[in-house]
């Protein structure tokens, strides 16, 4: 997939210009581990998938992409908080993320959990900034927060560790736990282009970010067992060993392969009744099928 590759090289050098004056932006910050705790939870990489999302969906819809950046920007600060609360000892205890150890073990939990709200805050400042641009903004930003909160990422995370051990299988649980941890912030990448143009291809693009974001943990969940460490950049086996409810642990994996290319499929099917190229969307739903990071 050269032209794949290309464009997710030009997509994310993009979003990396953009985090760049972010993080320069931080400067001002004090005290001085703040703003370092900061930096590093961005800084050590990722994949970039969100603002990706955002950049691709807002040019198949004709978004200009400075209209869409800060929106990009905002997602990406919410997943690191996000990510950074998740490796915490009391839920995940992961001590590794993105290749490097995570924030808590550098700087301690306490400053861990203060980065987590930071981004989240720095996210909301940013936000509010554009919905002083007009009414479509200020619904955009609106979708983003409902996503990010106690109706999407942070019930799924509740859901998540409420559910830690729990043996019986639910498909109603499972779904409502990727939907929200995983799903909201995946379909807010993809919604929030389309608000910005008046709710172009809305139902379309919820639905594509429904399957996509499911699909997304599905795969997380099956490298928890098949990835490895140098490729992924976070602990293997953390599943089983934290009890977490996930389809692999109730299904196994090969059933949960054979799913995958099902949501995949139905995925990449529902780009085909958006008009314009959808080519690297359709791409992008089989790099998430087949990605090994
Ligand atoms: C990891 O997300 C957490 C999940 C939602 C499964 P990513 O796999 O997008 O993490 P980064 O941003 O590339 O580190
Ligand atoms: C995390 O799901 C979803 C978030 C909201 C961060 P996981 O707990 O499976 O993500 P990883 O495997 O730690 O990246
Ligand atoms: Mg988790
Ligand atoms: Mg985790
Ligand atoms: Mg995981």
């Amino acid at each position: 997939m050269p032209d794949f590759m290309q464009k997710w090289g030009e997509y994310t050098a993009r979003f990396e210009e953009t985090l760049k004056k972010f993080c320069a932006g931080l400067d001002d910050c004090r005290p001085q581990i703040l703003a370092e705790s900061l930096r590093y939870s961005l800084n050590i990489g990722g994949k970039r998938i969100r603002p990706t999302l955002v950049y691709a969906t807002g040019e198949l819809l004709g978004v200009p992409c400075e209209a869409v950046e800060k929106f990009a920007l905002a997602l990406e600060l919410i997943h690191t908080y996000s990510l950074i609360h998740d490796d915490l000892p009391e839920m995940d205890n992961d001590p590794f993320r993105r290749g490097k150890p995570s924030n808590h073990v550098v700087y301690g939990a306490g400053n861990a959990v203060l980065a987590g709200d930071g981004l989240l805050n720095c996210a909301f400042e940013i936000l509010l900034e554009e919905c002083a641009k007009g009414e479509a903004r200020i619904s955009a930003a609106r979708f983003i927060a409902k996503s990010a909160g106690v109706y999407g990422m942070i019930a799924g995370q509740s859901a998540d560790l409420l559910h830690e051990n729990d043996k019986g299988a639910d498909d109603g649980v499972l779904q409502f736990i990727y939907e929200n941890k995983t799903g909201a912030l995946i379909t807010a990448s993809v919604v929030a282009p389309s608000i910005l143009c008046g709710g172009k291809y809305y139902s379309e693009l919820s639905a594509f970010g429904r399957e996509l974001g499911f699909l997304f943990q599905l795969t997380d969940d099956i490298l928890d067992v098949e990835g490895d460490f140098g490729s992924l950049g976070k602990s293997t086996g953390k599943d089983q060993k934290e009890g977490k409810y996930t389809a692999v642990g109730l299904y196994g994996v090969e059933n949960c392969k054979i799913q995958a290319d099902l949501i995949a499929s139905k995925c990449a099917g529902i780009l085909d009744g958006i008009e314009g190229d959808i080519s690297f969307l359709k791409d992008l739903v089989y790099f998430v099928r087949t990605r090994r990071k």
